[in-house]
């Protein structure tokens, strides 16, 4: 059975990577020389992907990777568990240190959250456990090159006093050690950045990621087609001008497309006809989920801006927008990565659901 060259969910591979040259390029540079880095960008936009990728070239080059994925972390003992299942995962040098710096705070890495999870007197103290962590992270990384990623960081905030505790245990060692933080909910990465009161303030340089160059997808999609025995025909510019530069929906359409096109054949424009009304029909109930889910001037801003109008111009006097609302919608939007900013103004960041709203209602 042949296998899909659009993988479309969670990360990918490193070797699968495509595009992203001068950001993984950059991103590499960044933990080499210790600069900490915020990656900040919408979701499924491949920051997992780009970072993955970054650590197995870091890793080649003999460097110890720590990866730290927060996502939906819920409370303090959470987060020493999933420190401590990050520093049990690195091999070699690294593991080696970690150990005995580990052992001489009392602690068995790998069962950390074994530990948590027991009752009574013998549970150790989540805050304690997580500080021991941290110090055996940068006591190790000291001694041994070491990258430390923390994916989906913005989970962080959900948890009181987290960010503040990560803070006081790395901030005297940003000189010792490679750190990127990433995270897809935009406004809570940029308040975790960019806020005075945030203990993150100004602790990192942001880092955005941005769209797919179309020349990206379409060389994705003709690379991809021919390196399974098919032909792409008159797909390629389809996909990139519906996916608008959005990743995981550019892979999503290409492996809808594949799979109606049989090894040794070549795709045709009923291709591409077929294709579109499959990933209409395949997404329509979840963006009718989500579209309904919004506030009435969301939904609104939403229908302007896929309709290809300002919010302000004449396609909001068409859809009855006070300004006053308009902004605050659109503001809403932006933080919750609905939307976000280009050089031409606004655009719905998933292109599907763009779509969606466009067929549903026609301007
Ligand atoms: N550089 C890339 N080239 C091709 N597809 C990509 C790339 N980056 C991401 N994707 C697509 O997007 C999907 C989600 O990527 P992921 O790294 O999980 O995004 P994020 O971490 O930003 O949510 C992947 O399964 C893949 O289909
Ligand atoms: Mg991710």
């Amino acid at each position: 059975m042949d296998v899909s060259p659009f993988p479309y969910q969670g990360p990918l591979e490193p070797a699968q990577v495509r595009g992203r040259d001068d950001l993984i390029l950059d991103l590499v540079e960044r933990v080499t020389e210790h600069r900490v880095t915020a990656l900040l960008g919408p979701r499924r936009y491949g920051k997992t992907s780009a970072l993955r990728r970054v650590a197995s070239d870091v890793i080649a080059a003999g460097v110890a990777v720590v990866w730290v994925d927060l996502y939906e972390v819920a409370s303090t003992a959470d987060v020493a568990a999933r420190l401590d299942d990050s520093l049990a995962r690195v091999p070699g040098r690294f593991a080696d240190m970690a150990a005995k710096v580990a052992a001489a705070a009392s602690i068995h890495l790998g069962v950390v959250s074994f530990e948590l999870r027991s009752a009574g007197s013998s549970r150790p103290d989540p805050v304690l456990t997580a500080h021991h962590l941290l110090d055996v992270l940068t006591r190790t990384a000291a001694n041994t090159p070491t990258v430390v990623f923390f994916d989906e960081f913005s989970s962080i905030a959900k948890v009181d006093g987290a960010a503040g505790l990560l803070r006081t245990r790395l901030q005297h060692h940003y000189q010792d050690l490679g750190i990127v933080f990433a995270g897809s909910e935009p406004s809570m990465m940029r308040t975790l950045f960019t806020e005075q009161a945030a203990p993150f303030y100004a602790q990192a340089d942001l880092v955005e990621i941005g769209p797919l160059s179309s020349e990206d997808i379409v060389s994705l999609v003709v690379d991809g087609f021919a390196d399974t025995e098919r032909q792409a025909g008159p797909l390629p510019p389809h996909i990139a001008a519906f996916a608008a530069g959005h990743p995981q929906r550019s892979m999503q359409v290409a492996d809808t497309a594949w799979r109606l096109v049989g090894r040794g054949e070549a795709a045709t424009q009923a291709t591409w006809e077929d294709t579109l009304e499959r990933v209409r029909s395949a997404t329509s109930d979840g963006n009718e989920r989500l579209f309904s889910s919004l506030q009435d001037g969301e939904k609104t801003v939403l229908r302007a801006i896929a309709g290809g109008g300002s919010i302000f111009g004449t396609a909001a006097r068409v859809l009855d927008l006070p300004t006053g609302t308009a902004q605050h919608a659109r503001t809403s939007l932006v933080n919750r990565g609905h939307l976000a900013r280009t050089a031409h103004g606004y655009a719905i960041v998933d292109p599907v659901f763009a779509d969606w709203i466009r067929h549903r209602f026609p301007v």
